[in-house]
């Protein structure tokens, strides 16, 4: 295997976050050599273990040093992205999401790099209701529309996406760790296919040189939707905790979001509660294979400790 890909590298912006860090572990089993660009070596520790990997700190990601840094390497994968930012103007989100999608591909031209993987996030559009899917969506037109036709780019639009270190069922496992006996939750019927992270990843790999996928966006889905109601419930329920689960009215969701905007940390957000008015599930896709009763009791039992009791059966 090593030696099929073994004279590649992939530079990463993004490599140190929950789907970085599955990505530079199936890379380099893949044999790919791999480069993190990041403002944060110190979160790349658990990194260092991979085989051919260099950790590559840069200040901010701008064309200059992302050239500097990716300069030779065969891919450049985008995966930055925040769900939530400082002020409520949409201005981070474009900074972000745009403005670093354009600093990459600026680089790609400028270094010669020939292929660029985008991470962007299912129900993205340029006219989406939020911030966070419309700076997502006019970051995909941005890649689309550019002129240099020797980069080759692939996006990737991803439902929700569960694994060990996730951000979503790790973060209602805390949640409901610490509420006592019931939980208000907001947009209870929004709907999701949750999609495994080593499955995202793997398509991106497969991708790389897979000339089938030059300048295609995809959808990716897990076999199954859920409402949001019933991934917290099924959270509670594999960690062991008892905990009543009710399901606010709109009018409710939409005064969660204004206050919890201004907690630190921003647990919900009025962009966040106007992202969930569109279902997060896929219209048409094949659907990746892995479920989530198959990977999420084992990260969530771990993470409930003993509370943990957790019967299959
Ligand atoms: N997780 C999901 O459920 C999900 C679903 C759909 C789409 N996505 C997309 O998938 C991508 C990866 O998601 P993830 O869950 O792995 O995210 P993550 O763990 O938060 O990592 C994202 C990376 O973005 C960089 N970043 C964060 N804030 C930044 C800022 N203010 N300025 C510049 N860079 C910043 C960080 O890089 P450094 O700190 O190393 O510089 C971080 O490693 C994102 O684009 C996300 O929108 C995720």
């Amino acid at each position: 295997m090593r030696m099929i890909n073994d004279s590649l590298s992939v530079a990463i912006l993004g490599g140190s976050g929950f789907v970085g860090s599955e990505l530079c572990a199936q890379l380099t089993a893949a044999g790919y050599s791999v480069r993190v660009l990041t403002r944060h070596p110190q979160k790349c520790r658990h990194l260092k273990v991979l085989p051919s990997l260099t950790i590559l700190p840069l200040a901010k990601y701008q064309a200059k040093t992302i050239r500097q840094h990716a300069s030779g390497c065969h891919a450049l994968i985008n995966l930055i992205g925040i769900l939530n930012e400082k002020g409520n103007n949409g201005k981070q989100f474009h900074d972000i999401h745009v403005g670093i999608t354009r600093e990459a591909l600026n680089a790609c031209e400028q270094a010669s790099i020939p292929r660029l993987l985008q991470m962007s996030a299912l129900n993205a559009d340029a006219d989406g209701p939020s911030y966070y899917l419309s700076s997502k969506g006019k970051a995909e037109n941005y890649i689309k529309t550019f002129t240099d036709e020797s980069i080759n780019y692939t996006i990737f639009r991803p439902s929700v996406i569960f694994g060990e270190n996730d951000s979503f069922l790790n973060r209602f496992a805390d949640l409901l760790k610490i509420v006592p006996g019931f939980m208000p939750l907001a947009c209870p019927n929004a709907r999701f296919a949750p999609v495994f992270v080593g499955d995202v990843v793997k398509r991106m790999v497969q991708s790389i040189d897979d000339k089938s996928t030059f300048n295609q966006a995809y959808d990716l889905c897990g076999p199954h939707t859920y409402t949001l109601k019933e991934l917290v419930q099924y959270t509670a329920n594999i960690c062991g905790y008892k905990r009543v689960i009710i399901g606010l009215p709109d009018f409710l969701s939409r005064l969660q979001a204004s206050i919890f905007e201004y907690i630190p940390g921003k647990p919900f957000s009025k962009d966040n509660y106007k992202s969930l008015q569109i279902d997060s599930v896929c219209e048409q896709c094949e659907p990746c294979p892995t479920s989530l009763q198959a990977i999420a009791p084992t990260y969530l039992s771990r993470s409930a400790g003993a509370n943990f009791s957790y019967n299959p059966e």
